[in-house]
């Protein structure tokens, strides 16, 4: 999947599939399947690092992860998060995570927000690097949000997320991230934008759905928000697995002989 294949699937009606990923065993798993396209997302610092925000994923960190999910992929677009804060200093320092983030296996780069981040973007698209927006709950700005709340409830907000939307595709982004906004919203912006739009609690009518992988698997047994679905019952299968290992080496049934070296 490249970008333009992404981009064009909206003028075909053909929905996107993403999802996150941050480590090489799930890459290799993700990269055999029917998934369309990857996001390393900032996440990883909640999900992988038992953070309560995404806040203190450094630039280092975010390109270990890519690095270990690229090395894994054959065929996936693979789009990377630029981590709080990454790309609102200097443009040297902007364009250092960028270059970063790319050299690690990135195939494009998502960033938070719209105000004050358009001639980045710019300057990012001119330098070769795809850019996908992300508005509605914007994870990095959880302080100013004052937590993970839904968005663009009151006429005001939305038409504000509706403009954001518009200057980011006007700035060249190739796709947005519209998390947890009504879904009545979400449709509107989808249908004034020519980009695909990527909805995680944005509902149906938008042009693809992302989900957080450990979230879709159930791992995560005390997360389950209303627009979250459960794919697996992953928590449970794994927590058997290792309970049946523990009875089997307490009860002498692990190894067996053909588990173990002549
Ligand atoms: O970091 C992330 O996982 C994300 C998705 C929730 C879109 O940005």
């Amino acid at each position: 999947m490249t970008i333009p294949d992404f981009v064009s699937k909206k003028s075909k009606g053909e929905k996107i599939s993403m999802i996150t990923c941050y480590d090489s065993t799930f890459a290799k798993l993700i990269d055999q399947t029917t998934i369309d396209a990857i996001l390393v997302g900032d996440s990883a610092n909640m999900v992988m690092h038992g953070e309560k925000t995404t806040l203190s994923i450094s630039v280092d960190m975010m390109a270990a992860h890519i690095k270990a999910v690229s090395k894994s992929l054959t065929k996936k677009l693979l789009i990377g998060d630029m981590p709080f804060m990454s790309y609102r200093k200097s443009l040297d320092s902007n364009m250092a995570a960028v270059e970063m983030l790319m050299k690690a296996g990135s195939h494009a780069l998502k960033l938070e927000g719209a105000e004050g981040n358009i001639q980045l973007i710019k300057h990012v698209i001119q330098s070769g690097v795809p850019v996908m927006g992300h508005l509605g709950l914007t994870p990095q700005s959880v302080f100013t949000l004052g937590g993970f709340k839904v968005q663009g409830r009151e006429a005001k907000a939305q038409d504000k997320i509706l403009q954001d939307a518009l200057a980011l595709q006007e700035a060249g982004c190739f796709s947005i991230v519209l998390e947890c906004v009504p879904s009545s919203l979400a449709k509107k912006i989808a249908e004034e934008l020519h980009v695909p739009v990527i909805g995680i609690g944005a509902g149906q009518a938008v042009d693809g759905q992302v989900l957080v992988l450990q979230d879709m698997l159930g791992l995560n047994q005390n997360f389950k928000p209303s627009f979250l679905r459960h794919y697996l019952n992953g928590a449970e299968l794994v927590q058997n697995a290792l309970n049946h290992f523990h009875k089997d080496v307490i009860e002498g049934n692990f190894p067996a002989e053909k588990e173990s070296y002549s």
